[in-house]
């Protein structure tokens, strides 16, 4: 059996003006040079910068995605962004469920699921993040918790290959803290198995990333977990050097 080629996706958040598309320039030069090894690398960018980071990786093997999408195709929708217009601006990965968006916007499970079937259906990879509190963690909730998000985003008739889970605690992003390994490895054991009920055998292939506080110094632990198939990446995404810090793990 062998393991899924890692991603190591990078989350800009609302951050990035166009000067920050320097940035990801210096990125795409070092992901061309090898600087991420086996791995597949994505920048996430705001919706303004979509298009432009998609001009500015043409070609080269840095892919790019947005942080969301709306359930529908078109519509009487002002301020969301389609699917279908993110694959059209050169986006290959759309983030759903982010647990900021399942907090500032009340995304639901089933929300989250709309979203990721209308991701999948205009061609990208959808991106499904998952992840518990600090108070559900403590309290010993944090598989029930993740294993229910994991049944109300993901619907069996997706096609597996294009899915990937982001286990981000909640309680980890932004912070500096991280879970530790072992905690790691039970909740990615836990989410694999849930995988292969719901997708059979594709269920293997499925990248399962960790998110939350990773950084150069830490990746390392964390990406040689078992069943971590690479890294969300939300600050230190920003600068390349950081980000091609955590990626050179796979080199
Ligand atoms: P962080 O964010 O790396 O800044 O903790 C991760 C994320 O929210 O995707």
């Amino acid at each position: 059996m062998t393991a899924p080629r890692p991603l190591v996706a990078g989350n800009w958040k609302m951050n990035g003006l166009k000067g920050q598309l320097a940035e990801l320039s210096a990125i795409r030069d070092a992901v061309q040079a090898g600087g991420a090894g086996r791995a597949e690398a994505a920048i996430c960018p705001p919706f303004t910068l979509v298009a432009a980071a998609a001009e500015v990786c043409k070609g080269a093997p840095l892919a790019v995605g947005a942080q969301d999408c709306h359930a529908n195709v078109s519509g009487a929708h002002t301020g969301d962004v389609s699917a279908q217009m993110l694959a059209d601006a050169g986006a290959a990965y759309v983030i759903v469920g982010h647990s900021e968006r399942r907090a500032d916007h009340g995304e639901t499970d089933a929300v989250v699921r709309a979203k990721a079937a209308a991701a999948l259906k205009a061609g990208l990879t959808a991106i499904v993040c998952v992840g518990e509190t600090q108070v559900e963690r403590a309290s010993g909730a944090a598989l029930a918790v993740v294993g229910g998000q994991l049944d109300g985003s993901l619907d069996g008739d997706f096609p597996a290959t294009n899915i990937v889970v982001a286990y981000e605690p909640i309680w980890a992003i932004g912070t500096g803290l991280t879970p530790t390994a072992a905690d790691v490895a039970d909740m990615h054991a836990f989410i694999r198995e849930k995988l292969e009920t719901l997708y059979g055998r594709k269920g293997v292939d499925v990248r399962i990333l960790y998110g939350g506080s990773v950084k150069p110094s830490n990746a390392a632990e964390l990406m040689g977990v078992k069943n971590v198939d690479g890294a969300l990446v939300g600050g230190a995404s920003l600068k390349a050097s950081d980000f091609m810090g955590i990626a050179a793990v796979y080199r």
